[in-house]
């Protein structure tokens, strides 16, 4: 029978239970301003909706005089809970306890929830804030890491996996974020690092601070390892919990539909004179972005970094979907190595989660030169060929103005399975620019001529091929492009697209799974 007594002595273990490391520990993490895992937990959650799992299981370790320092709990705290009213389960590092280091135990704890979400098919937000391997515990905590990347790649495209960096996150505990779909840090006071400085400097000699090491902005805008970078822990909640809106709970589903008021119909007006007369001249793919999709929302992933593309959710008719587009505004919109793999990956976790994909092209091309090629352009540029050409959601591609050579065919292109391919007046669409044309073309024309007289042979020739080929009629005469639109109907075009998409199925070939060029 449940006397009074022993459900006191419950109430005092919870409470207990629930101050992990203690007090003074808490106290520490408040004066930095920063939050402790219960906090951010209940930050991410709906009101009252937390179920903790485990929260009196303790250490088994007896090294180094372990045994006599238990807290219940140990360093995490795992359950699950509604964003939103949809279930999701979570782990959150408590740095109370040893630095939130990973201990055996704590690795139970963390699949324990990864297991239940697989089963119940939910997704998982990790929120981090740990020392690495707890040194204490040696290769029982490899073993526990081991446990959990083995269980990030068995979810991986199963349900959506998230995570947020809110503290150190150091050696073995990058690993876990590294394998998810998002990983959030928070400027200031996370970072992310395989050896900190004190390793960095024994080895090879190198001086150098945690924050530029590993802290968020060196990884939002230099590694591309970090997706977003909050000012602070609420914006990396809150960004955690975005990122969580646009997908859905599992592989099987779609994700879900916000209501909106924004009409279908919403003419584009401003976009019929967005396109510059000189083709040259940059604009802001963005502004498309924003003008075409519902309520002017778009959640830009990696903004910071390769910024010759941009990506991103948004939705249309209140159906999720992941945005590329090239950026005029950088480089031209070229396509290098940064940026390939950039779209490429996101392509992939689209096509996995039922996203379906719309694409704005603005392409010169490939990036040239020996810093690309020894990079790998080559390997770089085929993933998003590979992310593409495998991708079965429905694929809708609106071309701006330039689509020119092998970034055309990367692109979305229509001969790998795009669904709708439209073109604005604007686009051109062909083998290369006409200036590049005209001097592999016309080299033999102007040779020995008078400067002038080059210079005039050349401007008509380029005149000529610009004519005939830049623009999307040669395109859509064979059928390459489905419409030549107006800019002003864009948003229309790709909401009704998606309507006639939404039942879409493709059979793949039967296989074990393709050979991505990594
Ligand atoms: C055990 C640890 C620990 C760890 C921190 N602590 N890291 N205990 N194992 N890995 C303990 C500290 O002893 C301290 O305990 C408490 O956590 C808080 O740590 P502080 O150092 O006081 O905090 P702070 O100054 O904020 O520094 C945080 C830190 C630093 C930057 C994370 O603690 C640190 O550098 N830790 C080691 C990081 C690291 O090298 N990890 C890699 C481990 S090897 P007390 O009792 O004093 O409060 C690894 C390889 C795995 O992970 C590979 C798997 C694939």
């Amino acid at each position: 029978m449940t006397t009074a007594k022993s459900l006191d002595a419950l109430i005092e273990k919870r409470s207990l239970a629930k101050l992990g490391g203690g007090q003074a520990k808490i106290d520490k993490i408040h004066d930095k301003g920063r939050h402790t895992a219960r906090e951010r937990i209940e930050m991410l959650l709906d009101e009252g909706s937390f179920e903790e799992f485990d929260m009196f299981k303790v250490h088994r370790c007896t090294n180094f005089g372990m045994e006599k320092k238990k807290f219940m709990g140990d360093g995490i705290v795992t359950g699950s809970g509604t964003i939103q009213g949809r279930l999701v389960y979570v782990h959150a590092g408590d740095f109370t306890v040893f630095g939130g280091s990973l201990s055996e135990t704590m690795s139970e704890k963390i699949c324990k929830v990864m297991d239940m979400a697989v089963k119940s098919g939910a997704p998982v937000i990790g929120l981090n804030d740990s020392g690495g391997a707890r040194i204490q515990e040696g290769i029982e905590s490899l073993s526990g890491y081991t446990n959990i990347f083995y269980r990030n790649v068995r979810a991986s495209g199963v349900i959506p996996q998230l995570s947020g960096i809110f503290g150190p996150c150091a050696g073995g505990a990058v690993y876990s974020p590294a394998l998810t779909d998002f990983t959030v840090m928070v400027r200031d006071s996370s970072y992310m690092f395989l050896t900190g400085p004190k390793v960095v400097k024994s080895v090879t000699h190198e001086d150098v601070d945690v924050e530029t090491l590993g802290g968020a902005s060196v990884h939002t805008t230099k590694s591309g390892v970090a997706h977003l970078a909050a000012d602070d822990g609420e914006q990396g909640i809150k960004y955690l919990q975005d990122l969580f809106s646009y997908m859905p709970q599992n592989n099987m589903e779609k994700p879900p539909v916000k209501e909106t008021d924004d009409p279908s119909d919403r003419v584009n007006s401003a976009l019929d004179t967005l396109i510059p007369d000189n083709p040259n001249m940059a604009y802001d793919i963005k502004d498309v972005i924003y003008e075409v999709v519902d309520d002017q929302e778009f959640l830009e992933i990696q903004p910071d970094y390769a910024g010759n593309i941009v990506i991103g959710f948004a939705r249309f008719g209140g159906q999720s979907v992941g945005i590329i587009a090239n950026q005029p505004k950088v480089l031209a919109g070229v396509l290098d190595n940064d940026s390939s793999i950039k779209a490429a990956r996101f392509v992939r976790c689209c096509d996995c989660f039922n996203i379906p994909l719309v694409t704005f092209v603005d392409v010169p091309g490939f990036m040239p030169g020996t810093v690309q090629e020894y990079g790998g352009i080559i390997r770089n540029g085929a993933k998003l060929m590979f992310a593409y050409a495998e991708a079965t959601v429905p694929k809708i591609t609106i071309t701006t103005r330039k689509s020119y050579g092998g970034a055309h065919c990367v692109m979305s292109a229509k001969q790998l399975d795009g669904d709708l391919n439209y073109a604005w007046p604007t686009a051109e669409i062909a083998v290369m620019g006409g200036k590049g044309a005209i001097e592999i073309l016309n080299a033999r024309d102007v040779k020995g001529k008078e400067p002038e007289e080059a210079k005039a042979i050349m401007a008509k020739a380029e005149a000529e091929y610009n004519e005939a080929f830049a623009n999307p009629y040669v395109a859509a005469g064979r059928g390459y492009v489905d419409d030549v639109i107006a800019p002003s109907e864009t948003r229309l075009r790709i909401v009704r697209g998606l309507r006639a998409l939404q039942d879409k199925h493709v059979s793949a070939l039967p296989k074990k799974h393709g050979n991505i060029p990594l």
